[in-house]
């Protein structure tokens, strides 16, 4: 088999590089080790930026989006029985799109046959070969066969555990990373959100945040010890941790029986180049942020934005300054989402370590965004995402 960019993974990031890529008339095959019903009934990440959207639009694959999608134009911080509103509409002129990842997904999957874009499923064993030379290619296994995919790039868009980060050398790279001590552990119900905007909240007993995918599905989580299990956390008792953490939103919780419920850990790492000879990573194959402040999935898209214009640009016109640029590029905005996560995760959780005096920095930071405009167009434009 040989194709002009071969793709390793159909998250968001491979998905969307691979429309595209075709879209532009350029050869891309996906290849995925998981099963189809696998990725597609991943529940992950739920709010979009205008730059994933955006690439949605651009590809003609809006309609789930328009139909389904919901336009957030602000939400709110909790902290104990204050309520603080970021408008971020009135202070960016932008909203935000409440469209699962799951969908996002569907969507690209079944657009894919239609547009000339391969996905191999299954595909086990996949190994990266010869990234430094002019003609990369990629071994896997098929239903028991060996095959070979040749190719004139490698697109790295596998996630955190894949294969293609490894291939880069140590000699030629550096991470860097922050673990924090705690997880999310996040709940589905099909049960009415408890408010219309989402609520991001600190309480004594740590974070919960209320989100949601349609007007009658809610997502919620709650920040909980790394070492804590699953079987800890009958719905009842999460039900009940919920009402506490949100305060003043509480009352409207409608609860109902988990569809789906699952602990995260929460991590910020960035590797650094995210390209190696004609291997070019994107999306959480080379960097993840912590959850808060919904930017892991906007991340991906924006590296795709970014690295589907350089390889369009090599392809149509012969033209490789923004392949050259595409880890500059990249990296400059990764860095400033990652800022971003961490801050409001150090904002909106409750760290073990913490001191009195962490605490007191908290509110003080919590009551400087309740009272000044400056503050609030500051989170406001981070969170819409910053422009490529
Ligand atoms: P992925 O979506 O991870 O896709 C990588 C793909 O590569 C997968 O399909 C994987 O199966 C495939 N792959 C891996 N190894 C191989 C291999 N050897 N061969 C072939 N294919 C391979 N972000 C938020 O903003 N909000 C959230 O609430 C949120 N929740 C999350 C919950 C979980 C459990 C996880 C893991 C992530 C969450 N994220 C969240 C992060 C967000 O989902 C990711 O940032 C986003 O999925 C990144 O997209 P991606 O395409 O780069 O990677
Ligand atoms: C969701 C996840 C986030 O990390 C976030 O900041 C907001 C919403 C969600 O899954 O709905």
């Amino acid at each position: 088999m040989r194709t002009d960019v071969a793709i390793i993974g159909s998250g968001p990031a491979g998905l969307l590089l691979g429309h595209l890529l075709r879209q532009a008339g350029i050869g891309a095959v996906i290849l995925e080790r998981r099963t189809r019903d696998y990725v597609e009934g991943r529940i992950r990440a739920g709010v979009l930026e205008t730059v994933t959207t955006g690439l949605m639009r651009d590809l003609g694959l809006a309609e789930g989006l328009d139909e389904y999608g919901l336009p957030h134009s602000g939400f709110l911080f909790a902290d104990g029985e204050r309520l603080i509103r970021i408008d971020v509409e009135e202070l960016t002129g932008k909203q935000v799109t409440v469209y699962g990842q799951t969908e996002v997904t569907k969507d690209l999957i079944a657009a894919a046959p239609d547009r000339g874009l391969d996905i191999v499923w299954d595909a086990e064993d996949v190994a990266l070969h010869d990234i430094d030379g002019d003609a990369p290619w990629l071994r896997f296994v098929k239903d028991g066969a060996d095959h070979r995919l040749d190719c004139r790039f490698v697109a790295g868009c596998d996630g955190f555990h894949g294969p293609s980060r490894q291939a880069v050398p140590d000699s030629a790279s550096k991470d860097y990373e922050r673990v924090y001590p705690f997880g999310w552990l996040g709940i589905l119900a099909d049960v009415p959100p408890c408010n219309h905007e989402l609520i991001y909240a600190n309480h004594g007993n740590g974070f919960a945040l209320a989100s949601m995918r349609s007007p009658s599905r809610s997502r919620y989580y709650i920040q909980v010890p790394l070492d804590e299990q699953l079987e800890d956390w009958p719905d009842d008792r999460l039900w009940d941790e919920l009402e506490l953490r949100l305060g003043p939103a509480a009352g409207k919780i409608v609860r109902g029986p988990a569809i789906e419920k699952s602990i995260a850990p929460l991590r910020s790492y960035i590797f650094e180049p995210m390209r190696h000879g004609r291997l070019f990573l994107a999306g959480d194959a080379a960097h993840i942020v912590p959850p808060t402040g919904a930017k892991g999935l906007n991340l991906a898209a924006s590296d795709i934005a970014y690295l589907s214009r350089a390889l369009i640009a090599h392809f149509k016109d012969g033209e490789d300054s923004r392949l050259e640029r595409y880890a500059s590029d990249a990296l400059s905005r990764v860095w400033k989402a990652s800022r971003f996560s961490w801050y409001l995760t150090t904002l909106m959780h409750r760290f073990p370590e913490a001191s009195a005096f962490d605490r007191k920095m908290q509110l003080a930071e919590l009551d400087y965004i309740a009272s000044s405009d400056a503050a609030r167009r500051a989170i406001a434009e981070n969170y819409v995402g910053l422009p490529l």
